[in-house]
């Protein structure tokens, strides 16, 4: 057995260091908060967390442009500060996931700023620098090919020292570090190195799909949406030395995220381990106002490709980068607690391991934002006014961001109905969500029907039962709105069934598997359950769901 085998039995908490909770009033959450509440977190029953990236950045992208590898930001305090969660997480058998920002740095990381002032710097090819290119468009020179940033306009950006331009794939103040430069790969390794001696479990790799680019940095194919390149050969090849070098001899874990990849090509990162332990693919935010069926359909062809390949996936509905699921799939007005229970028993009972964002173990929906002015995500804001440059309807425009912008899902944690949400005696840096006089932490604490402890109720169904974890997968509903699979077998046969609507359902439990009636409820959503489970019916009310073994 490897030792990150453990992974696989992971159920991970993602903690944005910015918005969990702030211990000294300046207004942003930091390690401190995260130490005042970690019986918050490890009551709930997890075992695993991933944290936001906490090294010392000018946060044009909430740390995720770096600036000095080896430190903590001073705004999320200090080493100590982390050596000490560090240590007390492990001591309640807690694992942190660190955040590590791999393929671009901040603009004011030194090796930039030598990189940039001359052709000759040291650090020149740490970075990606062309000439410009001369087109219709720009006639004296314009980006060097025609790849797109995520985060709006070109890739590329021109440098006012040298006149060259830079690659990066997010904003122009996170440049992309050149991988193929092996002094480059040398200083990755040492400062992952210099992490796992201070403690940390392993890593969450970010965008790191894009770490390895095509030789020669060719143009994209005009038929591309978005004009990149991602998980090419060469990002295999630094990810396999990754694991020689750093992750075997320290048993660390390492889950990419490996965007734009398909069930086969996400096979060449984990099948047996062999470069990461998981990945994190997108797939479920592509699938347009998905129901039952598209998102068994979706698991299922993931599920089929990588099992028997020991190969592992991850599990998970929201995170820093989307709206919340329950705005986006479920119903966050009439039905929010039943529907966000109903996603909690999904996303638990789901092969591969499950990550929960903070939040959503409360019900959390989007923000509740009216304006731009409410947002302070740069590459939300850029998009958006993008979007208006390029003559979209603004109501469509403001829609799109009020429901995608990332903020929604970085308000300051709901933890009580005091002002601000209880997360900072000052003023919190982005606007809590509208809500939290209602749904928050404190009011949903010894109720046995809150959102918060049905997560904690099948959190530990799944560390029970190996069935959940481990069991095959198997799809057994075809009907639109019932949400049904099998876990395990024989014996050790565990089921989902959940009804993804409004309506009312009666359906017929599959009597071929030799399940022949004898239904034990494990878990349900209502409270007295009087939806039946008799002579293999199942009658389900408006988000209902059941999980269900045989005796
Ligand atoms: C990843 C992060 C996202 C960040 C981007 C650039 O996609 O999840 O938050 O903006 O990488 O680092």
């Amino acid at each position: 057995m490897k030792s990150s085998d453990w992974f696989r039995d992971a159920v991970v908490y993602q903690l944005y260091l910015r918005s969990f909770y702030d211990s000294n009033g300046d207004g942003i959450g930091d390690l401190r908060g995260v130490i005042d509440k970690l019986e918050a977190i490890t009551s709930l029953g997890v075992n695993t967390l991933w944290l936001s990236p906490f090294c010392a950045s000018p946060n044009e992208d909430n740390g995720y442009d770096v600036s000095d590898y080896r430190s903590v930001a001073p705004e999320l305090g200090t080493l100590a500060d982390l050596e000490e969660l560090l240590a007390k997480a492990h001591k309640k058998n807690l694992r942190v996931l660190m955040d590590f920002v791999v393929n671009h740095t901040s603009s004011q990381h030194p090796w930039f700023q030598d990189a940039k002032s001359s052709v000759n710097s040291r650090y020149r090819q740490w970075y990606y620098w062309s000439d410009g290119r001369p087109s219709d468009t720009h006639p004296h020179g314009g980006p060097p090919n025609n790849w797109d940033s995520y985060f709006g306009g070109s890739a590329w950006t021109q440098s006012e020292e040298t006149g060259q331009w830079y690659l990066h794939h997010f904003l122009p103040s996170q440049p992309d570090l050149n991988w193929e430069n092996p002094e480059v790969r040398q200083e990755m390794f040492s400062i992952a190195r210099w992490w796992l001696e201070k403690g940390i479990d392993g890593f969450r790799l970010d965008a790191v799909h894009h770490l390895g680019k095509p030789l020669g940095l060719p143009d994209a194919p005009a038929h591309l949406k978005l004009k990149q390149f991602k998980n090419t050969r060469l990002t295999h090849a630094h990810l396999r030395e990754f694991r020689k070098a750093v992750l075997e001899p320290w048993g660390a874990v390492a889950i990419g995220e490996t965007g734009g990849t398909t069930p086969s090509t996400a096979l060449l990162y984990t099948a047996r381990q062999q470069e990461l332990d998981a990945i994190f693919h997108f797939d479920q935010f592509f699938l347009p106002h998905p129901r039952a069926q598209d998102f068994l359909k979706n698991h299922e062809r993931w599920y089929r490709k990588f099992s028997g390949q020991h190969a592992w996936d991850t599990a998970f509905f929201s995170n820093h980068d989307q709206g919340r699921h329950l705005s986006l799939w479920g119903d966050d007005r009439y039905l929010r607690r039943r529907s966000a229970q109903f996603f909690a028993a999904v996303l638990l009972t789901s092969w591969g391991t499950p990550f929960i964002y903070q939040g959503e173990e409360l019900g959390l929906g989007n923000a509740g934002f009216k304006s731009p002015a409410d947002f302070q995500d740069q590459a939300s804001l850029r998009r958006y006014h993008e979007a208006l440059e390029q003559g979209q309807d603004a109501e469509l425009a403001l829609a799109h961001l009020l429901m995608y912008g990332r903020d929604n899902a970085r308000t300051p944690y709901s933890w009580s109905s005091a002002p601000q949400a209880g997360f900072t005696k000052g003023t919190a840096w982005l606007k809590p969500a509208y809500d939290y006089e209602t749904i928050n932490w404190e009011r949903q604490q010894g109720d046995s029907d809150s959102v918060w402890e049905f997560y904690r109720k099948v959190i530990r169904l799944r560390q029970d039962n190996a069935a959940l974890r481990h069991g095959k997968w198997v799809r057994w509903s075809h009907h639109p709105h019932i949400y049904a699979v099998q876990r395990g077998k024989g014996r050790n046969l565990v089921a989902l069934v959940g009804n993804w609507s409004r309506e009312f359902v009666t359906w017929n439990l599959p009597r071929s598997r030799g399940t022949q009636g004898n239904w034990v409820v494990l878990l349900s959503n209502y409270p007295a359950s009087s939806s039946s489970v008799k002579a293999g019916k199942i009658t389900l009310r408006p988000w209902e769901v059941y999980i269900l073994t045989t005796v």
